[in-house]
């Protein structure tokens, strides 16, 4: 969502801000700005735009302290305005908070500051917090911000400055993800890890309820009642090269092409060899518990949703347990009945989205054990679950979910198979089976990459079509609905992913030159019912784009162009063929010039409900 840096040290903070923030603009980039201390008094400077505009604005108005905030904006409460973007001030100018998160109290508390004289210049919630701050403030900020946080509901992550106090700068927590980085005589606050990665490998990740005070040479750990905290440093397992687009034009181009790498990290230390068991010991479940499950509960948002949604069928077609997938933003409203032995299982690239934890949190609360699959290493999400199945794909900065929805998968088919095994619900031969396609999925997405010229010739056909269908059936139902989601995110296209058997009961009525189908018809249990399908839309002058298997001599005939995908087991196919249909909607958008990183009103993190 927003993104937060600040920065203490001997270096120009702006400079430093500015450059975290870069690496944090997928998350929100409607505004952004920065506040510096010194001098008894705040600087600030704000933009509408990109970070670029920032960057320009400083580079004639620089301003010169070693101690400062950033933020760049993903617009919640209020339009995206010089005054609506943070960092937000006091009214004397003496306080600045910039704030990732959503302050649910934040109209009454506007009221009672507005009671006592105060005068409010922006629309947003977060601008009561800097006036709160103000409110307590007699010298000690952390004090002040303690006291504030509590006045406030909903979640925040806070950057705080004081203009008198150009040494420390506070930051505080809850609910939304903040880190604190450590260097050699400089500190760093972020939202995320890879805003300060290229800085230090270091990081104190805080907790809800936590705050910490940074200075040049330390840096203090607290709950929000000023007890002490101790925290080990968590080290960032990856180089600060990873955040970085390494000669490919977007990073969702990239990261496209490094799913083969990403899969083999997946399996690594997981599966090795067909014939011997999976091992996933961060799962933490006995096989008698793993015996005792009477249902599984899959829930996420957008494209990991539909990661859950290929999980569920995969866990009722392997381990035979019946499971459901529910969008997270949903769960909470039909009360959902957890049974005992029920498992949730939260899907999430970044471990922090915010519909995903509040669903987490019902789950366990109703009694569910709950196990994650997760990118993000000791996001808030890996943190509260019992279990938690890394998902091993890398930094992902692309806005679109690429490599993590197909790591996704992956990791849920692991975890499918295991549970299979430890049952007994699936033939051996079958699992060995299953296990050799996992492995040669490195292999595949290669293949599929090497093909990606053909992709693109198919994309120069259709990328001026107003409209697509996205078509498929059972475990590739999900594929269809992620193809689709990848094409309107970023090419802005309409598309609909539909399961190919409901066509017929509505959507065929839009069928017509305009609209583009892509049918997925890969062998398998409902190629011939995708066959007739496709047949249907061909009768009423629909062009179909078939997504076929390697050496298929019917699609061919029936569609007007074909998606080649090397033939491997239906079940492991919606990993596959996401690929081609990431690499369709990636050259769609290119050839309709669209900012294919930063997709327009999107975030990569939604830290809001
Ligand atoms: C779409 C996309 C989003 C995310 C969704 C959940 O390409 O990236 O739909 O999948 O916002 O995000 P995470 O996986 O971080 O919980």
């Amino acid at each position: 969502m927003c993104g937060i840096v600040g920065y203490i040290g001997q270096k120009k903070a702006t400079d430093v801000c500015v450059a975290g923030l870069k690496r944090l603009e997928y998350r929100g980039y409607d505004s952004a700005g920065v506040a510096v201390a010194g001098d008894g008094k705040l600087d600030v400077l704000k933009v509408v735009g990109k970070l670029d505009r920032l960057i320009d604005a400083l580079d004639e108005s620089p301003l010169d302290s070693t101690c400062g905030i950033g933020h760049t904006r993903w617009a919640t409460h209020g339009k995206p305005s010089k005054t609506n973007s943070h960092p937000h001030l006091s009214n004397d100018g003496l306080i600045a908070v910039v704030h990732n998160g959503i302050i649910e109290n934040y109209a009454r508390l506007r009221d009672e500051l507005k009671a006592e004289g105060v005068e409010f210049l922006s629309e947003t919630d977060t601008e009561v917090i800097a006036h709160l701050v103000r409110k307590y403030y007699e010298g000690d900020l952390a004090a002040a911000v303690q006291r504030a946080s509590q006045d406030l509901e909903g979640a925040f992550a806070l950057g705080v400055v004081a203009g008198d106090q150009p040494d420390l700068m506070v930051a505080a927590r809850r609910f939304s993800p903040l880190v604190i980085g450590i260097g050699e005589g400089e500190n760093f606050i972020a939202s995320d890890m890879g805003a300060i990665r290229q800085f230090t490998d270091k990081v104190y990740v805080i907790d809800d309820d936590e705050m910490a005070v940074v200075k040049r040479d330390g840096i203090t750990l607290s709950d929000m009642d000023g007890n002490p905290v101790e925290r080990e440093a968590y080290v960032i397992p990856w180089p600060a090269e990873a955040a970085q687009k390494g000669g490919h034009k977007h990073f969702m181009h990239k990261e496209i092409h490094e799913q083969p790498r990403a899969m083999r990290e997946c399996l690594l230390g997981r599966l090795s060899d067909p014939n011997a068991s999976i091992t996933l010991e961060s799962l933490n479940m006995t096989a008698d518990e793993i015996k005792g499950l009477r249902k599984i509960v899959f829930t996420a948002c957008g494209t990991a949703y539909h990661a859950g949604l290929v999980g569920r069928f995969l866990m009722e077609k392997l381990a035979r347990i019946p499971s459901e997938c529910d969008l997270a933003a949903e769960l909470r409203a039909r009360n959902p009945v957890v049974l005992d032995n029920t498992l949730a299982i939260i899907v999430s690239q970044s471990g922090e989205t915010a519909d995903t934890l509040v669903a987490l949190r019902e789950l366990k609360e109703k009694g569910a054990k709950v196990i994650s699959v997760v990118n993000v290493v000791d996001s808030s999400i890996a943190r509260e679950s019992d279990g938690v199945v890394y998902i091993q794909a890398g930094p992902e900065i692309g806005v679109a979910s690429t490599k993590a929805y197909t790591l996704q998968i992956l990791t849920i088919a692991l975890i499918a198979a295991h549970f299979a095994d430890v049952r007994g619900a699936t033939p051996e031969e079958d699992l060995v089976a299953l296990r050799e396609a996992m492995l040669s999925l490195p292999e595949l997405a290669q293949t599929l990459l090497d093909r990606e010229d053909d992709v693109k010739a198919v994309a120069a056909k259709y990328f001026e079509s107003p409209n697509a269908l996205y078509l498929g059936r059972g475990v590739n139902l999900a594929t269809a609905m992620e193809g689709a989601l990848k094409l309107k995110e970023i090419s802005y296209i309409h598309a609909e992913g539909y399961s190919a058997g409901e066509m017929k009961h509505g959507p065929i009525a839009l069928v017509e030159p305009s609209l583009v189908t892509v049918a997925i018809a890969v062998k398998g249990d409902v190629y011939e019912k995708m066959i007739g399908n496709i047949q249907e839309i061909k009768a009423r002058s629909g062009p179909v784009i078939g997504v076929a298997f390697d050496g298929d001599t019917e699609i061919p005939r029936q569609a007007d162009d074909v998606i080649w995908v090397p033939e491997c087991p239906e079940l492991v196919s919606p990993i596959t063929i996401a690929i081609p249909l990431q690499i369709l909607a990636y050259h769609i958008a290119d050839m309709k010039g669209c900012h294919i990183d930063q997709p327009r009103n999107l975030a990569k993190t939604v830290t809001v409900e």
